[in-house]
């Protein structure tokens, strides 16, 4: 059964009455109705009419440890019974914020954050945006006040604050709101698939984008721009893996100019590509890097900003002189969510679930690329557990279909009514990132479920559906 030929349930009717939801289309959804996931099994949630789904994106690319790890409910009750609200202003702090912060470091994504400090917020979103005016605090600070503007690339997905939707490049997100904000640049995104030139090989695109930085910089002046910031593995944007030597030769640039580096690990962080950040998987030497999501398995929201040592020293002189630190939410470091999130990185070590993923990954990416020999799909691609096929009109031209045929819509829909939840990325493009725990018989169903949906996909689009 479809979404369509559901019947609205009262939570469905009452959803549709009172809530704005994020990222949907509206009015499809008040004729539709939602779909109402009631509990959480392993890799499984489970709707009100009691139907299983395999959550194959893992929710929003974060619950790394499915959806009952009875550890993570523990040690919430645990905590909300000792102390369920601390503080973090003036001087205070609960003493699971400072366990995480030690354990943080200990995760930190290269020794150069080891000394530094980290920064606790909510979301992705908040985060990015505290790495947004750190980039202006530290310049501030260090006597470069010109040194401000932020480069960010198209198809980025960086959350829905003020500065993180500026920096995201996704159109929707600044239409009718007025954004990008001041001071964010723009470069393209390294997706070779998509926006190369005919003829044009993986190493001359990346010269080019390499000659599109370099030229922004000129012509803006290199002492008005003080961060990059990038995702290793781009999420939301479409799942896009960067060439080889991309980062390489981006960060000679960066570094060259000092601009600072901002990874947005916000998916990638804690083992989704196979090693625990992307930052080692592509050799960055970030400034700063953005943590969210699979840091609590999302069982609570917390997020972290790591920021380096020299960032930290000239905020504490800068801060001095100010007499404050003039930042922080009501729930930088909540107790809850920090005691959520020692146990979840607890669980990763003691489970060696990154482990896991390096022995289960290339079951999920054989299985994807099998799928491009498909007459839909443009291209699969994929690193550890996260991956895409992106479908095509013309698989030798890489010509997307027309947005409005809905066509990955349909594959979506129809991969839903075959019990797997997955979504259809901007440019038809279906992605996968499921909890780090799945295992091989589970990645086989998805895949079963995707070929099946496939099949359907094409007779539909060549009316036979
Ligand atoms: C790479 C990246 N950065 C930031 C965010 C924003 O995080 P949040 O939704 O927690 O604000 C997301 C969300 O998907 C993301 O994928």
């Amino acid at each position: 059964m479809s979404a369509t030929d559901t019947v609205i349930s009262p939570a469905g009717r009452n959803d549709i009455a009172h809530h704005l939801h994020p990222y949907t289309q509206l009015r499809q959804l008040e004729k539709e109705g939602p779909l109402v996931i009631v509990k959480g099994d392993g890799v499984h949630v489970i709707d009100e009419q009691g139907r299983r789904y395999l959550e194959a994106m893992a929710g929003l690319w974060c619950t790394s440890l499915g959806f009952s790890e009875s550890r993570l409910a523990d040690a919430a009750e645990r905590q909300m019974r000792t102390l369920p609200y601390y503080h973090t202003f003036s001087g205070k702090v609960s003493g699971p914020v400072t366990e995480l912060a030690a354990k943080l470091m200990q995760w930190a994504p290269t020794p150069a954050l080891q000394n530094g400090r980290v920064v606790f917020a909510n979301s992705g979103s908040e985060s990015n945006d505290t790495a947004f005016k750190l980039v202006r605090y530290y310049h501030n600070a260090i006597g470069k006040p010109d040194k401000k503007k932020v480069i960010a690339r198209q198809r980025g997905y960086h959350g829905v604050t003020m500065a993180a939707a500026s920096l995201s490049g996704l159109p929707m997100m600044h239409q009718q709101f007025d954004l990008p904000i001041a001071g964010v640049l723009r470069v393209s995104a390294p997706h070779h698939y998509a926006h190369a030139r005919p003829g044009e090989g993986e190493p001359a695109f990346v010269d080019r984008l390499v000659r599109e930085l370099e030229e922004l910089i000129a012509r803006e002046g290199a002492d008005t721009i003080g961060g990059f910031i990038a995702e290793p593995v781009q999420g939301a944007g479409g799942v896009i893996i960067p060439p080889a030597g991309y980062f390489e030769r981006v960060q000679a640039v960066l570094k060259k100019h000092q601009i600072l580096f901002i990874a947005d690990e916000v998916i990638t962080g804690f083992g989704r590509l196979g090693q625990r950040f992307g930052t080692q998987v592509f050799g960055l030497q970030p400034d700063m890097v953005t943590v969210a999501k699979m840091l609590t398995s999302a069982y609570v929201p917390m997020s972290a900003l790591y920021v380096s040592e020299s960032i930290y020293q000239a905020v504490a002189d800068s801060s001095a002189t100010i007499g404050t630190f003039g930042h922080g939410y009501t729930y930088s470091g909540h107790p809850l969510a920090c005691a959520v999130a020692l146990q979840t990185l607890k669980i990763y070590e003691d489970d060696d679930v990154v482990g896991h993923v390096q022995r289960v990954a290339p079951r999920l990416q054989q299985g994807l690329q099998r799928f491009a020999a498909h007459p839909l799909v443009g291209q699969a691609r994929g690193l550890g557990l996260i991956g895409a096929l992106e479908l095509a009109e013309d698989k030798a031209t890489h010509k997307p279909f027309d947005p409005a045929r809905g066509v990955g819509a349909h594959l979506v829909r129809r991969m839903q009514a075959h019990g797997v939840i997955t979504r259809v990325l901007g440019g038809d493009i279906v992605a996968f990132s499921p909890p780090l725990v799945i295992n091989e018989a589970e990645i086989d169903f998805l895949l079963d479920v995707t070929a099946r949906a496939l099949d359907e996909t094409l007779d539909w689009t060549r009316g036979r559906g």
